[in-house]
């Protein structure tokens, strides 16, 4: 029987083996794999949780009840690059709302939305852990802190004018960042590729595409 995946990149389809061969019961390989089918179909289309299902030996059912409950699984496209803006209690204290006005107005996409060449979904989202240094915005899961309105519009416009085709976080936080919640962090090498979640010990973000 061939295999659901065969048209997948060979790397995608070596972490798919890596990750179930990592776990007991297929189906609690669920939520990684749906990640690595977001990065071959650029959004957990309904081809892609079927896949899934079929990878897991559940019904695709049982994997949109899984992709519909986490709002890190998108199942509508996104942009190139996914700004995330914190609009919790702290961050919001700290200004968030403004700083969410301003990428909307720089990326020319309203919350929820995609830009219409694209390039940005903007959305807000519920606290992100980082509350010490709100208000915290993320790209492609990369973390900001500290961001004021008018270093808000000069990410997205450095986004939209170098366009990287890797961010990093640590680059972000020093060009358009304020302060941090912890100073003692190391380094963080690796960035994101793609708006999709890095997923711990499988690798960053479309690692090795
Ligand atoms: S409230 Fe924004 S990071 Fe916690």
């Amino acid at each position: 029987m061939s295999s659901p995946i065969s048209a997948w990149s060979h790397a995608s389809q070596e972490r798919v083996q890596t990750i179930l061969d990592s776990y007991p019961e297929p189906r609690s390989a669920i939520m990684p794999l749906l990640y690595i089918a977001s990065l071959e179909h650029d959004r957990v289309s309904p081809e892609a949780m079927r896949q899934v299902a079929e990878l897991t030996g559940v019904t695709p059912a049982q994997v949109a009840s899984v992709a519909s409950f986490y709002t890190m699984f998108k199942r509508d496209g996104v942009g190139e690059y996914l700004v995330s803006v914190c609009t919790s209690i702290s961050c919001f204290l700290r200004g968030a709302d403004d700083v969410l006005e301003v990428v909307e107005d720089a990326t020319g996409a309203r919350r929820g939305e995609t830009s219409s060449d694209g390039t940005f979904t903007v959305e807000h989202v519920e606290c992100i852990g980082s509350c010490g240094g709100a208000p915290a915005v993320q790209v492609n899961y990369e973390l900001i802190e500290g961001v004021s309105t008018d270093n808000g519009r000069k990410l997205v416009a450095w986004l939209k004018d170098t366009k990287p085709q890797v961010v990093l976080a640590d680059e972000m936080q020093q060009l358009f960042g304020g302060s941090r919640s912890f100073d003692w962090g190391g380094p963080e090498p690796e960035g994101a590729i793609a708006p999709v979640p890095a997923f711990g010990p499988y690798g960053s973000s479309g690692e090795g595409r």
